[in-house]
């Protein structure tokens, strides 16, 4: 699969010729200001929560594209709302085969209000399961034992895991996050993007390799593979 980093939190996979992409956030991230959000392809756009760091490009790019975004119930129906008509709401336990594989909407501990104020629903992350591999995006949580059952039930290719703390898992727990779902490929998310996140690259690489495990850090636009 075919990964590429968009900056904080925003990625896309490539899987099953359908371009997946996760909470687009990139027109007011200084650090994606190579990307053109314009530009971006998408078949599916998945939104961990209603925060607007994770969705503030989706409605542009949904409506560009015709992709459907899946995320929580009500983040869905807001996105009704702004205009996009394809949704697929999901919540927290279920799961749905789309054309290019399953995703299993999973718990996440963190908050979920929309940027106008309204009711977000309770935040989540992803498992996606395909015939060309399997991951994990954590979205915005602290680490969890919930973490071990993903572990329990899937092979994972990568899990892509915020790593920035203050506002999510920090560094360490996401090493123990890495653990408890039994990946040894990270792609680190939502970090350095704001001051509060920043985190020091080569320390946190560090960490993981003492644990046996890679940490991938790309820059926004890089790809690589899982
Ligand atoms: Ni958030
Ligand atoms: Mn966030």
């Amino acid at each position: 699969m075919k990964i590429t980093y968009y900056g904080h939190a925003c990625f896309a996979a490539q899987v099953a010729n359908r371009d997946l992409l996760f909470d687009p956030f990139i027109t007011g991230n200084d650090l994606a200001k190579a990307i053109d959000a314009k530009k971006i392809p998408a078949d599916y756009i998945l939104i961990s929560h209603g925060h607007a760091d994770h969705l503030a490009d989706a409605a542009d790019i949904a409506k560009r594209t015709g992709a459907m975004i899946v995320s929580n119930y009500e983040v869905t129906v807001w996105f009704n709302k702004q205009g996009v008509q394809r949704t697929h709401p999901l919540n927290h336990g279920g799961s749905f085969q789309f054309d290019f594989g399953r995703v299993k909407f999973v718990n996440a501990v963190h908050s979920s209000s929309l940027p106008d104020g309204t009711y977000g629903g309770n935040p989540g992350g992803f498992v996606i399961e395909s015939k060309e591999g399997s991951f994990y995006y954590s979205g915005d949580t602290a680490l969890t034992m919930d973490m071990k059952l993903i572990g329990d039930s899937t092979s994972l290719a990568f899990a892509a895991l915020c790593i920035g703390d203050n506002f999510t898992m920090g560094i360490d727990d996401a090493v123990k996050a890495a653990e408890f779902v039994r990946c040894d490929q990270v792609l680190g998310l939502h970090y350095n993007t704001f001051p509060p996140i920043m985190i020091d690259s080569p320390a946190a690489i560090a960490k993981f390799k003492a644990a046996r495990k890679h940490l991938h850090l790309l820059s926004p636009g890089e790809s690589r593979n899982f």
